[in-house]
């Protein structure tokens, strides 16, 4: 049996007639999507000449990251298509969505993950949700290629973005918010790893303005983590490293899709070093009250890059035309990653659990 509730709403549910299924596609959802879309008056004025800036919070999803979006397609269809088991690679977020979905649907979840190299919120995740987890002695290209051979000879669903579905569920982030704000955003800024998500969103302002439910696109700018830019640097990087784990990728299986979205949007792709997405991370949570994960931070980093002349920048912010809409995606959230922050947290004030001394020390 099946109950219906207000709050049933997965991205399936409202946007059906845009996506790859059919009225018997067993629908496998935990009511993902519809996140926030939160102005930032603080952003907002950085930009200047009346630019709006809003901030779209995907660390509000079911497993705190924009990745069940996808997840809730890939696995509905492979459950569809008659999976008892499913694989991914993963820098953890993946990881999380498949293993929570796949619980939910009753098969089998096995997820590859670089060993060591996982932040410890997203591995506790894919136990908790029941995976098998295989850390294998490599990084996160290594796991992918290992997961397509896997995917090539076994009766198990491959739920990495290279499964056409994630990218049809994704997608439907540019639809909220075409729908939100009445019409595209002039500028979108994301962080890139494995170049899933840029492509994702580029395909649904295309398809929104192909059916005429927008008037123009996006200029799309694609920020990469410094140590680990292949598509900045046009080049594999065999040693990725960055503090944002999640983007520490060096080559990305959606490598063209986003080149292509970056020329037809008239973007850019361009780089934040780790110093300035753990200074963007703490601005944005210290000052917006938005806590986001490293990765995430770096679309946040970037438009701040965009904003200084010094800063070698790909983009000039004073590109943007006046008054315009500039959209960040916030991928995931911060407690995921709660370890990165641990040096903001060693100064507490001991005290007496005696009213007059907290007066004193907090300098009432
Ligand atoms: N932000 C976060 C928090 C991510 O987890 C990822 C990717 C990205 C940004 C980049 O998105 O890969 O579509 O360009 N995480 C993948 C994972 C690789 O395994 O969770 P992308």
């Amino acid at each position: 049996m099946s109950f219906r509730t207000l709050h049933d709403r997965g991205v399936i549910a409202r946007y059906r007639a845009f996506l790859p299924v059919t009225e018997t596609t067993p629908v496998v959802s935990l009511n993902e999507g519809s996140t926030p879309l939160i102005h930032s008056p603080k952003l907002s004025a950085k930009v200047g000449r009346n630019c709006q800036v809003f901030i779209k919070y995907e660390g509000l999803n079911p497993t705190g990251s924009f990745k069940d979006r996808g997840m809730t397609l890939a696995i509905s269809k492979a459950v569809e298509r008659g999976a008892q088991a499913v694989i991914c690679a993963s820098t953890g977020n993946t990881s999380a969505a498949a293993a929570a979905y796949a619980a939910r649907a009753s098969i089998t979840c096995i997820v590859l993950l670089p060993a060591g190299k996982i932040s410890f919120g997203k591995l506790a995740q894919a136990f908790v949700y029941g995976a098998k987890v295989v850390a294998i002695d490599g990084n996160f290209d290594d796991a992918l290629r290992l997961v397509r051979e896997i995917g090539e000879t076994e009766p198990i669903a491959v739920v990495n973005s290279i499964n056409p579905d994630r990218l049809q569920g994704q997608k439907t982030a540019s639809f909220e918010i075409i729908e939100e704000l009445g019409d595209a955003p002039d500028v979108h800024i994301l962080p890139v790893g494995n170049a899933g998500n840029i492509s994702a969103y580029w395909m649904g302002y295309e398809e929104f303005l192909g059916l005429g439910r927008s008037k123009k696109n996006p200029v799309m700018l694609g920020f990469q983590a410094a140590g680990s830019a292949p598509i900045f640097h046009k080049r594999i990087i065999e040693a990725p490293e960055t503090v944002a784990t999640a983007i520490r990728i060096g080559n990305p299986a959606s490598w063209d899709k986003a080149n292509e979205a970056i020329a037809k949007s008239g973007g850019a792709i361009d780089i934040v070093t780790d110093a300035e997405i753990l200074a963007a991370q703490y601005w944005l949570a210290s000052n917006e009250g938005i806590f986001v994960e490293p990765a995430s931070a770096a679309s946040i980093a970037g438009l701040l890059k965009s904003l200084d002349p010094a800063s070698g920048r790909a983009y000039e912010a004073n590109r943007f035309p006046e008054g315009s809409k500039i959209v960040c995606t916030v991928t995931g959230h911060g407690l995921k990653d709660p370890d990165v922050v641990k040096d903001l947290c060693g100064s507490v004030i001991p005290a007496k659990a005696e009213r007059s001394e907290i007066l004193r020390l907090i300098g009432q």
